[in-house]
């Protein structure tokens, strides 16, 4: 397989897996093939893409798997240099186990307060188990829906330095842009000015793990 391959996870829901996969591998789309595997049965990945009406088209395919998550990716993988997995919110399946096993870089999107972060420590055992197997997975909290012009609390910062998983320096600040972006099935590389700053920290994040 030839291509880099990012699992973005966390088993809670609506920490930002979608909102992240999406905008981050159109960021990645500048430098590569990119193909986003929803591997969510709720399949908001897929509705995204479907979604964009006018000639704004996402730029990077979309399919779901509803198979063998990694044998799936493996296969993709030949044809692109970059695959997105937006994961489901559970541990219990095995897509989460397949997607940790294929995957050279997890990002895990928590909310920017102590107890959302917490509520992720299950995840840290998997990935730790995951690492025995997949000997170079590298993981990383990505601080999502951070409060524009405040600075992270001093507790959730203490919390980032106790966690076992290292959080990027970049996050995703809190804008309308991103639900407006998700609305018209589009990135926020394709929001024009609007969504430039939101461009800026995503270009940021794709910088920072590549
Ligand atoms: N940085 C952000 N700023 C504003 N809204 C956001 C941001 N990140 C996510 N959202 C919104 O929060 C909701 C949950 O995000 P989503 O990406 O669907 O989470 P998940 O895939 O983990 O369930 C969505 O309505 C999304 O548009
Ligand atoms: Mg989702």
């Amino acid at each position: 397989m030839s291509a880099r391959v990012f699992a973005i996870a966390n088993q809670k829901g609506g920490t930002g897996k979608t909102t992240l996969s999406m905008n981050f591998a159109a960021g990645l789309a500048k430098r590569g093939r990119v193909l986003v595997i929803d591997a969510d049965p709720q399949g908001s990945a897929g509705q995204w893409s479907s979604l964009a009406a006018d000639d704004r088209q996402f730029p990077v395919s979309v399919i779901a798997i509803g198979g063998n998550l990694a044998r799936e990716a493996q296969r993709f993988g030949q044809d692109y240099d970059f695959l997105v997995l937006d994961c489901p919110p559970t541990l219990e399946t095995e897509a989460m186990s397949l997607a940790m096993s294929v995957a050279d870089t997890v990002l895990v999107p928590v909310l920017p307060s102590p107890v959302d972060l917490w509520a992720s420590i299950r995840l840290v055992d998997a990935i730790e188990q995951a690492k025995m197997r997949n000997r170079g997975l590298t993981a990383h909290i990505v601080v999502n829906q951070l409060e524009p012009r405040s600075a992270l609390s001093h507790a959730m910062q203490q919390a980032l330095e106790e966690f076992d998983i290292p959080a990027l320096k970049n996050g995703l600040r809190r804008r309308a842009i991103y639900r407006n972006a998700a609305i018209e099935g589009v990135s926020v590389y394709c929001m024009g000015k609007r969504g430039a700053a939101a461009a800026e920290e995503i270009d940021e994040i794709v910088k920072e793990v590549l």
